[in-house]
């Protein structure tokens, strides 16, 4: 965060300051916006779950993530693509909301680009033998051990999340004045606002 706070009194600084934090935190495992947390519908009640942000497309309004495709979320999202993104970096005092709608990409040329820009260590979990959040009697049958198996066929359980956002919510915390905007692009066109925090 820029020392100044030049954003502090201005909404075009916080929505830079706002993608510049979102865009850090794709490669910064220590900004709390490398780990947001994803929230969907199932039928009526709501889930969420953290997730790690892989690409941030600040232009688009596109954050991208990676999931097993055998996972829960995927039969919500198909259902209902309606979900937002939830981020709080107790240290900047910065929260960020986000609403919008994931879509799936399951075996075409994003999840294969994204499949091929992931690391080994990122590969080895899409090789587990069953679906995630399955009920299993012990867990140690369930441990994947490296040497057993190809990592490359995980790909087959790879799904890419592209998360569009048309909502943006920044709230700053500061004993001075906290400092709460929103940026809203429903209409096509930005329009921005100051909030009562
Ligand atoms: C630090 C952290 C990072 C995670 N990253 C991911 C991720 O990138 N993708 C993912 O699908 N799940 C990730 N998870 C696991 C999810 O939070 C969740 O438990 C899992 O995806 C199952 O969710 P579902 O049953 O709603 O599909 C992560 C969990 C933690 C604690």
């Amino acid at each position: 965060m820029s020392e100044k706070l030049d954003f502090y009194n201005s909404l075009e600084l916080t929505l830079l300051e706002a993608e510049n934090l979102i865009a850090d935190g794709v490669n910064n495992s220590k900004s709390l916006f490398h780990t947001p947390v994803l929230s969907t519908f199932v039928n009526k009640t709501i889930s969420t779950r953290t997730v790690v942000l892989r690409e941030f497309n600040a232009k688009k309004r596109i954050l991208r993530f990676h999931t097993d495709n055998r996972s829960g979320k995927i039969d919500e999202l198909k259902e209902n693509s309606i979900s937002s993104i939830h981020g709080y970096d107790p240290d900047l005092k910065v929260q960020i909301r986000l609403k919008g709608k994931t879509y799936i990409h399951i075996e075409d040329e994003i999840s294969k680009n994204a499949w091929s820009q992931s690391r080994e260590m990122s590969k080895v979990c899409y090789s587990v033998k069953d679906s995630p959040g399955l009920k299993i009697s012990s867990p140690e049958s369930f441990d994947i051990v490296k040497e057993e198996i190809d990592i490359e066929l995980g790909y087959e359980n790879f799904a890419v999340l592209l998360f569009c956002y048309d909502s943006l919510e920044f709230l700053f915390l500061k004993g001075a004045g906290h400092r709460r905007s929103l940026f809203d692009w429903s209409s096509n066109q930005l329009k921005s606002s100051w909030l009562i925090p």
